[in-house]
C-alpha cells in the first residue's frame, strides 16, 4: 500500500491477519489432527492460556466475539435472569439480541456510568431491584467490556469496586475482552490481575481485531461452567470439525507476544492520530484515548471532503458531526500522517 492510498478506520477487523498468524494457520494445514480440538495445537492453547493467567483455565474457541459473549452469559444467567451491563456496550447495541436469544429469553438492564464503564453505585442499586419478585427478571450476571466500546478503560480498582458488588448481590461477572490485549498494555498489569483475581468468572478474549484471521477464546477461570459451555457451543453450532486451524490462530497470536506488539502499536497509533487531530482547527476530540479508539466532532465539509478522498470511518452514529476512528496493529504511521494531513488540508480551506 503506498502512501498515499486512503485508509480505513471504521473498527480494527478493516486489518487483515499478521502474517505470523497466516503462516501458522497454513502450517497447521499439513498432516492429519483429531477433529474438534482432540489435536496438538489446541491442547498448546489450553497449555498457554493457563500460564498466561497464572491458573487453571478452560478454553473454548468460538469463530466470533458474538458467540463468546453469548455463550459465556448463557451458562452464567437463567432464562429468568438479567444481565447488568452499560448502555453502550457491544452486548447491548451490537449482537442484534443474540444474547437474549441464547440465554433463552434473559433480559440485558443497563447501567448508568461515565465514560462507557458501569458505575458500581449505579450496579448496586439496579441488583436490587426487584430481587425476589416472581414478576420480575432476577439480576444474575455483569458484564464489563476491556477495553470499553469507547476506547476507555477500567482501571484494577474500578474492577474490583465491580466485583465487590458482584460478590455482595451473587452476580456472576463475565468481560467482554475483544479489545483485552489493547487494555491490557495500556494497564501494564498482568492477564490475571486484570480477571481472575478480580473475580471475573469468564472471559472472552479476543484475538480477531488485534492480528487473528478469525478466532475468539472464551477463558473460564470457573470450571464449574465448562461441562455445560461445552454442550453450549456445540449446539449452538459453534463447535469447529478443524478446530486446529483455529487453534494455530491463537498459539501464534500468543507466541512471543505478538499479541502484546500488536495492541501497543495500535494504541500507539490512536495516540498518534489524536495528537495530530487536536491540533487542528475546527477538531474537537471527545474524549482522550486510552487505547485503539477515538471519537470526534467534525465540521460537516470536513467529514464529507474525508470521505470524497476515500478514508473510510463511521459517523454522525453518535450524534452529529461525530465520527469514531479505531486503529489496529496494520496501520502505519504513513497513513495515520496521511488522515492528519487530508484533514489539515481541509481545515486550511476553511479560513
Ligand atoms: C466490544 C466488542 N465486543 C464484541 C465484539 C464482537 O465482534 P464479532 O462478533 O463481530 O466478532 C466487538 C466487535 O466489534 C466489539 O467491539
Amino acid at each position: 500500500m503506498t502512501t498515499s492510498t486512503p485508509t480505513a478506520f471504521h473498527s480494527d477487523n478493516t486489518a487483515g491477519a499478521s502474517p505470523a498468524i497466516a503462516a501458522a494457520m497454513l502450517d497447521a494445514c499439513q498432516g492429519l489432527e483429531g477433529p474438534y480440538g482432540a489435536d496438538q495445537y489446541s491442547q498448546q492453547v489450553e497449555a498457554k492460556l493457563s500460564e498466561l493467567f497464572e491458573t487453571d483455565t478452560s478454553v473454548f474457541l468460538v469463530p466470533t466475539g458474538t458467540a463468546a459473549n453469548c455463550l459465556s452469559l448463557a451458562s452464567m444467567t437463567p432464562p429468568w435472569g438479567a444481565v447488568l451491563c452499560h448502555a453502550e456496550s457491544h452486548i447491548n447495541n451490537d449482537e442484534c439480541g443474540a444474547p437474549e436469544f441464547f440465554t433463552h429469553g434473559a433480559k440485558l438492564i443497563s447501567v448508568a456510568g461515565d465514560n462507557s464503564k458501569i458505575d458500581p453505585r449505579a450496579l448496586a442499586m439496579q441488583a436490587q431491584i426487584k430481587r425476589g419478585d416472581v414478576h420480575s427478571v432476577q439480576a444474575s450476571s455483569v458484564s464489563i467490556s476491556q477495553a470499553t466500546e469507547s476506547g476507555s478503560i477500567y482501571s484494577l480498582d474500578e474492577i474490583a469496586a465491580i466485583n465487590e458488588v458482584c460478590q455482595a448481590q451473587d452476580l456472576a461477572l463475565h468481560m467482554d475482552g475483544a479489545r483485552f490485549a489493547n487494555a491490557l498494555v495500556s494497564l501494564n498489569c498482568s492477564a490475571a490481575e486484570m480477571t481472575w483475581k478480580n473475580g471475573v468468572k469468564a472471559l472472552s478474549l479476543g484475538a480477531t481485531k488485534n492480528g487473528a484471521l478469525g478466532v475468539d477464546a472464551i477463558v473460564l477461570f470457573d470450571k464449574d461452567l465448562a461441562q455445560e459451555l461445552a454442550y453450549r457451543r456445540k449446539r449452538s453450532g459453534h463447535l469447529l470439525s478443524k478446530m486446529r486451524l483455529f487453534s494455530a490462530q491463537m498459539n501464534a497470536y500468543l507466541k512471543d507476544d505478538l499479541w502484546l506488539h500488536n495492541a501497543r502499536h495500535a494504541n500507539a497509533m490512536a495516540l498518534r492520530l489524536q495528537t495530530g487531530l487536536q491540533a487542528i482547527d475546527g477538531v474537537e476530540m471527545l474524549g482522550s484515548t486510552e487505547s485503539n479508539i477515538l471519537f470526534c466532532r467534525l465540521p460537516d465539509s470536513y467529514i464529507q471532503g474525508l470521505l470524497e478522498l476515500g478514508f473510510g470511518f463511521y459517523h454522525d452514529r453518535w450524534g452529529k458531526g461525530i465520527i469514531r476512528l479505531v486503529t489496529s496493529f496494520a496501520h502505519t504511521h504513513e497513513q495515520i500522517d496521511s488522515f492528519i494531513a487530508a484533514t489539515q488540508a481541509l481545515a486550511s480551506k476553511q479560513c
